[in-house]
């Protein structure tokens, strides 16, 4: 579980969340919601450990142990997983070889004794997720995210999802710049990662996520604070009241 208590972050000098309460429970999905300039990104960015977001007071814990003080491989070694708003273009990193690096760090992490997969095997064995992601072969020869589309983008960070397994997946505005076909997809192929041993946290400005996957709470932020919290059963309700 991430248990945020009591959260306080400035970046410049500016208070940006204002004492926020909430909580992340493994297993069940959320929704972060509710207009620009609320803080979604930065409570994303805080629980990711981006250290521009200065804590100045009380804590987040996962798992009762404090996060705060952990860098942010730990965090992704204890395995939170951020999409960003803005997904990076990072030219001379190869995709291929940042996948491949990416599995065996997670894969020693989840097995010290684990042997590093061979680049051989490797290419084998993302052959398979490949097919299911409808991802050209050549693409793994590109450079990461460079003038790849929006909806490439975010099949290459699904990938990853399916590669590494997190636990805690936080999706930034997965849906911005999609089309209502391309959109349905992504919120197909997030079905098919949602278990039980992990949690979605997904930030949008949108409802109609909840049309295709399964959430099981909602959190509205405004201005910097929690404005409220629905479990999913009054969605309808909150739909019309709020959307
Ligand atoms: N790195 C930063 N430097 C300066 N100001 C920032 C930074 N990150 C966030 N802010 C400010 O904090 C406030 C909240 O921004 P944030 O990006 O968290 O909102 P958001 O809810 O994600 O908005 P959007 O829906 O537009 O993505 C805004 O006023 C923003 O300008
Ligand atoms: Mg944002």
């Amino acid at each position: 579980m991430i248990n945020v208590k009591n959260l306080k972050v400035k970046v410049w000098e500016k208070d940006i969340l204002k004492w926020i309460s909430l909580s992340f429970e493994l297993g069940k999905n959320y929704l972060l919601l509710w207009k620009n300039w609320s803080g979604k990104s930065s409570l994303a960015s805080t629980i990711a450990g981006n250290p521009k977001y200065e804590v100045i007071d009380w804590n987040i814990e996962l798992n009762w142990r404090d996060l705060i003080s952990m860098t942010p491989d730990l965090r992704s070694k204890e395995w939170i997983f951020l999409s960003f708003q803005n997904v990076p273009e990072i030219k001379g990193i190869n995709l291929w070889e940042y996948l491949r690096i990416i599995y065996n760090i997670h894969l020693k992490n989840s097995n010290s004794e684990a042997k590093e997969i061979t680049p051989f095997i490797f290419k084998r064995y993302i052959k398979q997720f490949l097919e299911e992601f409808k991802i050209d072969e050549n693409f793994l020869q590109r450079d990461l995210n460079v003038w790849f589309s929006w909806w490439e983008k975010r099949k290459i960070e699904m990938l990853q999802v399916k590669l590494i397994w997190p636990k805690y997946i936080i999706l930034d505005e997965i849906d911005s710049w999609l089309d209502v076909d391309a959109f349905k997809i992504v919120a197909e192929l997030l079905s098919k990662l949602d278990s039980e041993n992990n949690t979605f946290i997904i930030i949008t400005h949108y409802f109609k996520i909840v049309d295709y996957f399964k959430i099981d709470k909602v959190y509205l932020l405004e201005d910097g604070k929690l404005k409220k919290e629905w479990w999913i059963e009054i969605a309808e309700e909150i739909k019309e009241k709020w959307f």
